[in-house]
């Protein structure tokens, strides 16, 4: 169904709108993958990576709203359902149970490391058909990398 006008030809909407859709089921795994550690993450550095891991739900969150909306805005219907992260997105699953710190540490590592890998390839994909878009992907890349970065100081 048409709804939304596009600014961008079809072939450039096209890369873009992957792009846009790739990072929403990438982000909103990262907001889950954070919150499931965030509840069951045990021993003697619990409280800071408790609360270290809400934060980056915050940022996953929020980040995943503005892709989702830009999709929008460029006329493409994002696709946020359960089924459609769980069958795309890029992270590794989490293991169910209780995760010891260090292990929480190392999950968040892992699961920053994928999502900024691919975020990367979709900042160097959309630079041409859609700045725009391009500088969104920058934004959430250097957010994702100072977490990243936090959390293998943490385990350093
Ligand atoms: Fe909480």
């Amino acid at each position: 169904m048409y709804v939304v006008k596009s600014p961008l030809s079809d072939t450039d909407l096209r890369t873009v709108s992957e792009a846009l859709q790739g990072a929403l089921v990438d982000l909103v795994d990262l907001s889950l993958v954070a919150k499931q550690v965030h509840w069951n993450v045990v021993g003697p550095r619990f409280r800071s990576v408790h609360l270290q891991l809400d934060e980056v739900v915050d940022v996953a969150r929020t980040h995943s709203d503005t892709v989702a909306e830009r999709a929008s805005a460029l006329g493409v219907s994002p696709d946020g359902r359960a089924s459609t992260v769980a069958a795309g997105s890029g992270i590794s699953p989490v293991p169910a149970g209780w995760v010891k710190d260090s292990d929480a540490v190392g999950a968040l590592v892992a699961a920053l490391g994928a999502v900024i890998t691919r975020m990367r390839e979709r900042v160097a994909a959309t630079g041409d058909p859609d700045p725009v878009s391009q500088d969104i992907f920058i934004g959430i890349t250097a957010d994702l990398e100072k977490h990243h970065w936090m959390f293998q100081a943490e385990n350093a």
